[in-house]
């Protein structure tokens, strides 16, 4: 599908069908054409919220908030999937920004298209194909610039295809998206987008002391992956590290998962390909940001020489860690590879500004915060507010799960440094994230921000404009983030000025 801005009124453009949004009061009937036939079907007062008539789509709306304008996009397009339809035109919906709002549509309708159907033998193919985005608003006087708005389009059809690049790697499952498939996908990302790319096998994390990333990954067929990419523009405004857990399967290893829990496991790779596609996108939008980003793969299983609670195992910074649960890996997966990027950076003499990890990395989080939002944990409150601002942006949710001075006490080990499990039933998110915190080295404490993605990355039950299966949560987010350092560069709290 292509979606083409067009600097003209919506009856001098040709197209099979208008999509016409409404909102919810009655006010602002004054410009809907049917609205007779529409009052007869009941359409504003009863649950139905699309109508077809005289080639008109009518989709209800809410309002015409940008998060109500992406949902719009999507059942509109949703409904014109399913026929035989080739071409659309819809008005400008405009009330804050020609570009932002402009944008909104286009991200509804190209995040609103994907569904994961390349393992299907019978594609059932839409024969839709292009959505006009006319600069007539439906009587409103509306000063738009075509440029800023193509420039707008443009930008979004980068990060739609990140989210769904993101969403159909995260899809394919375990037998095929192995650590070694995964680092040569990236690899040949890194080589069409102008990123540096370095693939680390067992040796290197041998050599390395990567004792606990070497645990997890022990009783797996494949090899485990360390992927480290670089993105450098001409003059950077910021510089931001992102590490990804990239489990391409959690069995849950000898403290295995029961068999309900298990399946959805090949989207524990979620945080490592939100990383990829992050770094991808920014390059694409070569946006002026340094980025360095971190994918830790490989596999969580059981076996003759799995990994078992009672070892102790040696990270990177030579913390010793007590197994609780093998199933809590993720954690000792980042942790050599937040060590790995804290270590590599200063030996380049390299200061970054933001350390951003993202992991599904645990189901305390969705009880937590329910399965819509992202957790936010870190010990910068102005970090976390730079995360929530893009966030709104964007229109994926986040929350604030708040450190104390008392939970750290509930990974204390008897026999090692740290225990990778929780003493306590509850707060399960939060001690991950303390977990985490012990392989933060002090410097960068307030530069440290860990997204905890476990509820949004999966989708079991279509919602908003996510079809079943992937979300790619946290690509437009980070991207945003990103974004907005491009413009900006980064603030003086994530330095550590207190301020
Ligand atoms: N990958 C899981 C977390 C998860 C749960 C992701 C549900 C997506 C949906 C993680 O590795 C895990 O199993 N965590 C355990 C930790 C516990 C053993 C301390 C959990 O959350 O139960
Ligand atoms: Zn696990
Ligand atoms: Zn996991």
């Amino acid at each position: 599908m292509k979606i083409e801005f067009k600097n003209q009124p919506l009856n001098t453009i040709e197209a099979d069908i208008e999509v016409v949004f409404v909102i919810k009061e009655k006010e602002s009937h004054y410009f809907v054409k049917d609205s007779e036939a529409l009052t007869k079907l009941g359409f504003f007062e009863e649950s139905g919220d699309t109508a077809f008539i005289n080639d008109r789509l009518y989709i209800k709306l809410d309002s015409l908030e940008r998060e109500d304008l992406r949902l719009g996009a999507c059942k509109a397009i949703r409904w014109l999937k399913g026929t035989k339809l080739k071409t659309a035109k819809i008005a400008s919906y405009i009330t804050t920004c020609d570009r932002g709002d402009t944008r909104a549509i286009a991200d509804g309708a190209m995040l609103g298209l994907y569904e994961f159907k390349s393992l299907k033998s019978k594609k059932a193919d839409t024969a839709f194909e292009m959505l006009y985005i006319s600069s007539e608003a439906y009587g409103a006087t509306i000063d738009t610039d075509e440029k800023d708005i193509v420039e707008a389009l443009a930008k979004s059809k980068i990060i739609c295809d990140a989210v769904n690049s993101a969403r159909e790697l995260v899809n394919t499952p375990p037998d095929r998206a192995t650590p070694d498939m995964i680092a040569s996908l990236a690899s040949q990302k890194a080589k069409d987008a102008g990123i540096e790319c370095k693939i680390y096998g067992e040796d290197y994390l041998t050599e390395h002391g990567m004792g606990a990333f070497l645990a997890v990954s022990r009783a797996s067929e494949h090899e485990p992956k360390l992927v480290y990419l670089t993105y450098k523009p001409k003059e950077p405004k910021a510089t931001v590290a992102l590490i990804g857990k990239g489990l391409t399967y959690d069995s849950g290893g000898l403290s295995l998962k029961p068999a309900d829990y298990m399946t959805t496991m090949k989207a524990d790779k979620s945080g490592a390909v939100a990383a990829l596609h992050i770094i991808e996108a920014a390059a694409k939008l070569k946006l002026e940001v340094e980025i360095h980003a971190v994918l830790g793969l490989c596999e969580n299983m059981i076996g003759g020489n799995a990994y078992k609670p009672d070892d102790i195992l040696v990270a990177k910074n030579g913390k010793t860690i007590e197994i609780k649960n093998t199933d809590a890996e993720g954690r000792l997966v980042l942790a050599d590879c937040l060590c790995f990027i804290q270590d590599e950076l200063k030996a380049k003499n390299i200061e970054p500004d933001y350390i951003v990890d993202i992991a599904t990395l645990t189901g305390a989080c969705v009880v937590a915060l329910g399965e819509y939002t992202t957790g936010v944990m870190g010990h910068n409150k102005d970090v976390k507010e730079e995360i929530f601002k893009a966030a709104a942006k964007s229109g994926e949710l986040v929350g604030d799960l708040p450190f104390n001075k008392h939970l750290p006490k509930l990974i204390k080990s008897e026999a090692a440094d740290i225990s990778n499990c929780s003493s306590s039933r509850y707060g399960g998110a939060i001690t991950a994230a303390l977990f985490l915190d012990e392989f933060i080295t002090k410097e960068n404490k307030e530069k440290w921000v860990h997204l905890d993605i476990a509820g949004p990355a999966y989708v079991e039950k279509s919602w908003g404009y996510n079809p079943f299966g992937a979300s790619g949560i946290m690509v437009r987010t980070l991207t945003q983030f990103i974004m907005n350092l491009s413009m900006t560069g980064a603030s003086c709290s994530s330095k550590g000025c207190k301020k």
